[in-house]
């Protein structure tokens, strides 16, 4: 069945669904699957689990979750993105009886109230403009249980005169004002707003990708 994307106000990456898998390996300088681990480790997880990942691209990290889960348990690791191509790649390499990909914008999640024990996310928040960082960070809020758990990995307040020259270069380079936002810092203070716990800052990947973990107040 053909699947569309959604319209969002976000820069989805449909154009860049077939290359995506050859480009990222290389951006993380070699690091993709401690990086990925690093986030897998922070979430804690339980066999019967179940995650979501927002702006899951093409699956990687998704599929490393689902490896840890036990669909008999009713674990299951859901990746969504607003672009279809993503969704379709993803579907393609990387489904499997715990790991399922649907086409939904975060800002709007079809999902019910509490209907998720973590969420997670890496690189996908320095795509949206402010008010849908909010809204996506509000869904997340309201797809998890009381206590679930966050976790997320995007550009931040550079660390090292190398994340600030690739942060500021990807901002003008990709005319992304996105990304001007998150390396101004307003990641901890828009997760708040949305409910969740202080996040904690625990390790900044190259000078530039920060990740958080928070979780769902009672
Ligand atoms: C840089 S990629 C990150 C992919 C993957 N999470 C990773 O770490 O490689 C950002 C993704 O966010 C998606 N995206 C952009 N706006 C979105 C929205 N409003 N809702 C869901 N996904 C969105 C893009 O299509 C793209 O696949």
């Amino acid at each position: 069945m053909k699947i569309e994307s959604v319209p969002t106000r976000g820069r989805t990456l449909d154009h860049a669904a077939f290359v995506y898998d050859f480009f990222e390996p290389i951006l993380l300088l070699g690091k993709q699957a401690e990086y990925d681990r690093h986030i897998v480790s922070l979430l804690e997880l339980k066999t019967e689990d179940r995650v979501l990942d927002l702006g899951c691209g093409t699956g990687v990290l998704t599929r490393m979750i689902a490896d840890k889960l036990d669909a008999k348990a009713g674990g299951v690791s859901l990746g969504i993105d607003a672009a279809a191509k993503m969704i379709r790649v993803a579907r393609k390499k990387r489904e499997s009886e715990t790991c399922r990909f649907e086409v939904a914008a975060a800002e709007d999640l079809p999902f019910e109230t509490a209907s998720f024990d973590a969420a997670v996310s890496s690189l996908f928040f320095h795509h949206v403009p402010l008010d849908l960082k909010q809204q996506s960070l509000s869904e997340a809020y309201r797809v998890l249980r009381p206590q679930g758990r966050l976790v997320i990995a995007d550009m931040h307040i550079p660390t090292t005169w190398m994340g600030a020259l690739v942060s500021h270069v990807s901002r003008w380079f990709f005319l992304q004002p996105q990304i001007g936002e998150n390396i101004r810092g307003v990641l901890p203070s828009l997760i708040e707003n949305a409910g969740f716990d202080p996040p904690k800052h625990v390790h900044t990947y190259f000078g530039y990708i920060a990740i958080f973990i928070t979780q769902k107040a009672d």
